[in-house]
C-alpha cells in the first residue's frame, strides 16, 4: 500500500504515552507539517503555541479540569486531559471566515506527520474548558494566544506506550456518489 495512505489509515488517537520527550527535530517537523497545511485564500491565519514545559502542561490540565468541574462534567480520578503526553500544541486562529477549517487542516497535518515518524497524537478539544475556570484574557495569556485570535483546539504528542488499537468502526451510509 502507498506509504502515505497507510499512515492515514493507521493513525489512531493515542491515550497512553511514554514520558520521554520527542526529539527537537521531530517536534520541528511536526510544526512544519502544520505550517504547510492548506488554508482558504492562503490566509495561514493560525497560531501554534508549542508547550513542552511540564509545569505548564500540568497547569493547563488543572485549569481545564476545574472548568469541567464547574460545568458538572464528571471525569474519573486521575484523568489527565493530555494523557500525560510530553508535548501539547494549542491552535488558535484569527476570528474570520474558514479559520476553524484551516486549523482543522493544520492539526490533522501535524497528526499525520507525527504518525509517519512513529509519534502518537490525540486531538484535544477539552482545553476549551479552561475558559470556564477563568476569564478569557487570563487564559489567552496562559496559552499565548495573540490578540484577535481565538482558541480552536489542541493536540498532544509523544511516543505511544502501547500498541495502537484497531480502528474504531466507521459509520456506513455517509458517502453518496453521483455518477
Ligand atoms: C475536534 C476533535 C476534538 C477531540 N477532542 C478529544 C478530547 O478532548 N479528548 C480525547 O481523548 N479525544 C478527543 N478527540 C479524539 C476523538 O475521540 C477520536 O478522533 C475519535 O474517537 C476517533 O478515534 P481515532 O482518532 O482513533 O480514529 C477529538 C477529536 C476531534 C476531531
Amino acid at each position: 500500500m502507498n506509504e502515505t495512505v497507510n499512515v492515514i489509515l493507521k493513525r489512531r488517537s493515542v491515550r497512553d504515552y511514554k514520558p520521554d520527550m520527542i526529539t527537537e527535530e521531530e517536534l520541528n517537523t511536526i510544526v512544519e507539517c502544520g505550517l504547510y497545511a492548506p488554508s482558504a485564500k492562503n490566509k495561514q491565519n493560525w497560531h501554534f503555541t508549542v508547550v513542552t514545559n511540564k509545569d505548564k502542561i500540568e497547569e493547563m490540565n488543572r485549569l481545564a479540569l476545574e472548568g469541567m468541574e464547574r460545568l458538572g462534567i464528571e471525569k474519573e480520578d486521575n484523568f489527565h486531559i493530555f494523557y500525560h503526553a510530553p508535548v501539547v500544541i494549542v491552535i488558535s486562529s484569527k476570528i474570520e471566515g474558514y479559520s476553524e477549517i484551516n486549523a482543522g487542516c493544520a492539526i490533522e497535518n501535524m497528526a499525520l506527520g507525527a504518525k509517519a515518524m512513529g509519534i502518537g497524537s490525540c486531538i484535544i478539544g477539552e482545553t476549551r474548558y479552561m475558559y470556564h475556570q477563568a476569564n478569557k484574557a487570563d487564559i489567552d495569556r496562559v496559552l499565548k494566544i495573540p490578540e484577535n485570535y481565538e482558541h480552536d483546539i489542541s493536540i498532544c504528542f509523544g511516543y505511544p506506550a502501547l500498541e495502537e488499537d484497531e480502528a474504531k468502526p466507521r459509520k456506513e451510509n455517509v458517502v453518496d456518489y453521483i455518477l
